[in-house]
């Protein structure tokens, strides 16, 4: 497939946008200071914190943010476990089928797996891996990436 060219410079800090890459959706998150702030909260309860796993997440995102730039975070959004889209669940605190102590991120509808805002999969869920972090590279200006 094509590589494909995003304008990230409008989305708003909290926002996310999807955009289609090779048929798959592929989010692009501008995430908070106070999301960022957060992010180390429940590496304790993450299956691959250090996002040390090969396949999913290029040698630029193995960082504490997973991602070339701490507030934009680039996934690919579709579960490690059978292929649902997960969806985005950003209310920091006790919801429905999250932990207790949750700070943000995403929950897979289909079996119960969730992550967190950098798309790294708790522990003890069906889905075994992190979310992927696609190959990309930002433009020289910063304003867009491309995917691909
Ligand atoms: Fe996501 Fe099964 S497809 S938990």
């Amino acid at each position: 497939g094509a590589p494909v060219e995003v304008d990230v410079s409008n989305i708003a800090p909290g926002q996310m946008i999807t955009v289609e890459w090779r048929g798959k959706p592929v989010w692009i998150m501008h995430r908070t200071p106070e999301q960022l702030e957060h992010l180390g909260d429940n590496d304790a309860e993450l299956a691959d914190p250090d996002s040390q796993r090969p396949g999913y997440t290029p040698e630029y995102a193995v960082n504490e943010y997973r991602s070339r730039k701490p507030e934009l975070f680039v996934c690919v959004g579709i579960c490690t476990h059978l292929g649902c889209s997960p969806s985005p669940a950003f209310t920091p605190g006790p919801q429905p089928g999250l932990p207790s102590d949750w700070e943000g991120g995403f929950f897979c509808p289909c079996h119960g797996s969730y992550f967190d805002l950098a798309g790294r999969v708790f522990k003890n869920k069906p889905a075994p891996d992190n979310l992927e972090v696609p190959p990309y590279v930002f433009s020289a200006d910063g304003t867009r990436i491309t995917i691909g």
